[in-house]
């Protein structure tokens, strides 16, 4: 049976995840979820894994679509991990949800926490704290690839009841709101113009308006754009200047870049 990982990512935590368990399990395919079109999935029996990160304390937007399209064969095996900061809530009871939608069952569910990326409450920590959760990250994947090569079947990983409760009320309040979310990006003196913010947002939400990056309120709040721009020029509200920027350090832009066009120039 084959192995395909799909996987969405912001700052490289999730596609280092899913290539670290694709090594693990000895070589499987890894896709991104913004490069394939879920109505092209397998519709032969396959091991199909999600690799995620939480986005507001649930299944990020581009996820939800790519599961509510998702044609599988209904004897293939689903997995999932969601990377995240530390709250998962209930973000894999909701996956397990939206795909026994789709009559599809996941037999699996991790959280598995990595640095922040969620730059308005701050940083991503500080070196040692990163390399420590990098260690425990990598331990757990070579658990989670033992439970997938088993074909065991678990109960989804979720965070406290409260957290579960009172965070999935704010995910659903929020859901429809997060594409209008980016008009807190601006662009500091620093930007040159470089286009690579247009190039790297998953959703295509940024335009070039005679070289300055616009946002185009379809944003998936991922923060790529910021956390990649190498001149550290975008900024999200007031904070973000002072704030450490952040990428998986194994993940380089031109992992993400792949062989997308550039951006569109308006003048
Ligand atoms: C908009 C946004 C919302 C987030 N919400 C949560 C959250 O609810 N719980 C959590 O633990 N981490 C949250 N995070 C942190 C990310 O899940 C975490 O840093 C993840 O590892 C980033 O993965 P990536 O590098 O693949 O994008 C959020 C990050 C962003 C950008």
């Amino acid at each position: 049976m084959s192995t395909t990982i799909f996987y969405y990512t912001g700052t490289g935590n999730a596609l280092w995840a899913a290539r670290t368990i694709s090594d693990a399990l000895g070589g499987a395919e890894v896709a991104s979820i913004s490069e394939t079109r879920a109505t092209q999935t397998s519709r032969t029996p396959s091991t199909i894994g999600l690799v995620f990160p939480v986005h507001i304390w649930g299944v990020p937007r581009a996820m939800v679509r790519f599961v509510s399209t998702l044609t599988a064969h209904p004897q293939s095996t689903f997995f999932a991990i969601a990377v995240n900061a530390g709250q998962v809530a209930n973000t894999l009871v909701q996956l397990e949800h939206l795909l026994k939608k789709r009559d599809l069952v996941l037999s699996l569910g991790f959280e598995l926490r990595m640095p922040s990326n969620y730059i308005p409450w701050g940083g991503p920590g500080p070196r040692e704290r990163q390399e420590e959760l990098f260690r425990q990250a990598e331990n757990k994947i070579s658990r989670i690839a033992s439970h997938v090569m088993q074909k065991n079947h678990l109960p989804v990983e979720r965070g406290p009841l409260w957290q579960r409760m009172v965070f999935s009320a704010l995910y659903r309040l929020t859901y429809s709101r997060v594409s209008s979310m980016d008009s807190s990006f601006w662009v500091d003196e620093r930007c040159n113009q470089c286009g690579i913010c247009g190039r790297i947002c998953p959703a295509g939400n940024i335009s070039l308006i005679q070289g300055n990056p616009v946002w185009q309120h379809g944003c998936e709040q991922c923060f790529a754009c910021l956390q990649w721009c190498p001149q550290e020029a975008i900024q999200y509200g007031k904070k973000t200047p002072g704030y450490e920027r952040y990428h998986h350090p194994a993940v380089t832009l031109k992992d993400l870049l792949g062989g997308k066009a550039s951006t569109t120039e308006h003048t």
